[in-house]
């Protein structure tokens, strides 16, 4: 074999390989508890790889997955209600939950303006630059004729703090409400207007929990609010 016939078969071995971004490698790692269901690992890391290189989410690996995962779960048990995502950027965490739960009434709230200013709680974290993260409608609906079920996707762009309390109305019972915020306020709102319509069995997941210590103190001022002893999961998650 020649030179050039060597090099073409390491770099076809090569080449699969140097997908990988050493950095997002502890991230992609399955935990064990997601071995549990191979099945959903890769159903769930496929799709994110997909919406990833589309540009629809900036979820990390796992955290995706998880989405995946519990929106498939609240499926199979019958868990009533609607799913709630605030804060949707691309609507990449929209496309997951739908895809896990495809009977579902799902709610995609954004401003799609980015991220507001952050509050006093917010300043001893990381601090982005105001309208960063910033998504638009369009990149979500296009993004829903190829993933989740645009027959059931409501989609209210504005601010929460104007959006939530008026859509609150229209939605009796939530099975999964996803919060990913970053900040205190948004972060407190989402939790304080769709916690108590969460059902039981249902999941409440703070994306920035672990990241944003705004994020984290919202999420523990309302679960001490609504007397929740149930441990987080994975510092991201709890069932109710
Ligand atoms: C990190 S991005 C969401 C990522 C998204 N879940 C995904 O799958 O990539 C945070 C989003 O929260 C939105 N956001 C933050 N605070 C908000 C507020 N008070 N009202 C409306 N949207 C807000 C921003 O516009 C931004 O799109």
């Amino acid at each position: 074999m020649g030179d050039v016939g060597r090099e073409h078969r390491w770099r076809s071995v090569i080449a699969p390989l140097e997908r990988f971004r050493v950095d997002t490698l502890p991230h992609a790692a399955p935990r064990p508890l997601e071995l549990l269901r191979p099945d959903l690992f890769l159903a769930g890391e496929r799709l994110r790889r997909k919406l990833r290189t589309a540009d629809l989410t900036v979820v990390t690996p796992r955290r995706a997955r998880t989405l995946y995962r519990l929106a498939c779960s609240v499926e199979r048990s019958n868990i009533p209600g609607a799913i709630v995502d605030c804060g949707v950027r691309n609507g990449g965490s929209t496309m997951l939950l739908s895809e896990g739960a495809p009977s579902r009434e799902i709610w995609a709230f954004d401003s799609f303006e980015g991220l507001p200013a952050p509050t006093a709680e917010d300043l001893d974290g990381p601090l982005l630059p105001m309208g960063a993260w910033r998504g638009s409608i369009k990149a979500l609906r296009r993004g829903f004729e190829s993933y989740g079920r645009p027959e059931r996707l409501h989609v209210v762009a504005g601010w929460f703090e104007e959006t939530l309390p008026v859509a609150a109305r229209q939605i009796d019972r939530v099975a999964i409400i996803h919060v990913a915020a970053d900040y205190y306020a948004p972060v407190k709102l989402a939790l304080e207007t769709f916690y108590p319509k969460l059902a039981e069995g249902g999941y409440a997941i703070v994306d920035d929990y672990y990241s944003f210590p705004g994020a984290r103190r919202a999420t523990d001022e309302v679960r001490s609010r609504f007397g929740v002893t149930q441990p987080l999961v994975w510092d991201h998650y709890w069932r109710r």
